[in-house]
């Protein structure tokens, strides 16, 4: 029951948003992001890794057109669902240069493309766990205090949102690594209460609404279908259990923290919108779902998605998948709305 008042209150909130107009005050003061490339608007930018983005065609439907580092086409979910809740129509990376501290008030994304729960995902990418993240977060928070006061801090801790959103990286490449130590199933399990020790560590730390994503069906994103799905180019199974099981394990436990903690500590199953929106592209609105529209879409992702490739597709909207592993603006659109559509009418 609990987990649902939180996308009620979000919804509250947007439409309360509309208010502030007439002088009444947003409830949810900010959005704080932390996990992958799915949110990172832009902290890869100056590390030390391949995995990037800050150069075109990504961005190419970005306001300006710009390369921010984002992983797609335009805006990600941490901005659109900023937008949603009447924050800002984007949200910085924390390690953007030149950040003032007004810039930190409406929420800031601390996510790291190619970053997992395991810690050696990060340090095989040479990127920000989602550990290190908390160590920046602690800094944000003593930030907010010396400019805006405790009273300030107390306020983004006590009602911001707070979204996780990792796993993927994890199953899809240091799982290989990793797989004399575990099977499939014990690296899901292994990831999932990774998951919760996270969520507990940010509880800890003050934060009180905190909502994780799912794992996605990452075994039907263009690269595996590539590398592993055959002739067909099918979505790879074993991945796709291996999100399944991650999540069989993640959302009871997620359950049972929201019953003991205060606050509200919600699952949010993004596989089931994902999948079916992969499955039935046309439903949606899309034309291709096993392709990215940058480069061939059958393998480019980061450096290898770049303006010498002359195959980028023109009009992205029509592909749910940008790169080979990363969705377009406009499928995020569609799983944000949807989103935040289901959990609302469970309420209604
Ligand atoms: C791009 O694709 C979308 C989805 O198929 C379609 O609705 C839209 O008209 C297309 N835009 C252009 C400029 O072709």
């Amino acid at each position: 029951m609990k987990f649902q008042m939180l996308w009620f209150a979000l919804v509250l909130i947007a439409v309360e948003t509309n208010a502030t107009k007439k002088g009444k005050k947003a409830t949810v003061p900010a959005l704080i992001v932390f996990g992958d490339s799915i949110m990172d608007t832009g902290n890869n930018n100056k590390l030390p890794t391949i995995l990037k983005s800050n150069f075109p065609p990504y961005g190419k439907d970005f306001p300006g057109g710009l390369a921010t580092g984002r992983f797609s086409d335009g805006r990600v979910p941490s901005d659109l669902l900023a937008e949603k809740l009447g924050l800002a129509k984007t949200l910085p990376a924390y390690l953007s240069p030149n950040l003032n501290p007004r810039d930190l008030l409406k929420g800031v994304i601390f996510a790291s493309g190619g970053t997992g729960y395991d810690p050696l995902t990060a340090k095989i990418m040479s990127v920000i766990s989602v550990w290190d993240q908390l160590t920046y977060f602690k800094e944000y928070i003593s930030k907010i205090k010396q400019h805006f006061g405790e009273g300030r801090a107390q306020n983004i801790l006590d009602h911001s949102c707070f979204l996780v959103v990792s796993s993927s990286n994890d199953i899809a490449h240091t799982y290989l690594a990793q797989s004399h130590r575990y099977d499939r199933t014990s690296y899901a399990n292994f990831l999932a209460d990774s998951a919760v020790k996270f969520v507990i560590k940010l509880h800890k730390l003050g934060a009180k609404n905190i909502g994780v994503f799912s794992a996605a069906p990452i075994g039907c994103v263009p690269f595996q279908r590539t590398v592993f799905g055959g002739v067909t180019r099918g979505c790879v199974t074993p991945l796709n259990d291996m999100a399944k099981q991650f999540n069989s394990r993640l959302s009871p436990a997620l359950n049972s923290l929201d019953k003991k903690l205060d606050g509200i500590i919600l699952y949010i199953n993004v596989y089931d919108t994902l999948f079916d929106m992969i499955q039935n592209p046309k439903k949606y609105g899309f034309e291709v779902a096993d392709k990215g529209c940058c480069g061939t879409g059958a393998l480019a992702v980061s450096y290898m998605c770049n303006s010498l490739n002359p195959f980028t597709c023109s009009n992205s909207s029509a592909y749910i998948f940008w790169d080979s592993y990363h969705p377009t603006e406009r499928a995020y659109q569609v799983l944000v709305d949807k989103l935040f559509d289901k959990y609302l009418k469970q309420v209604l």
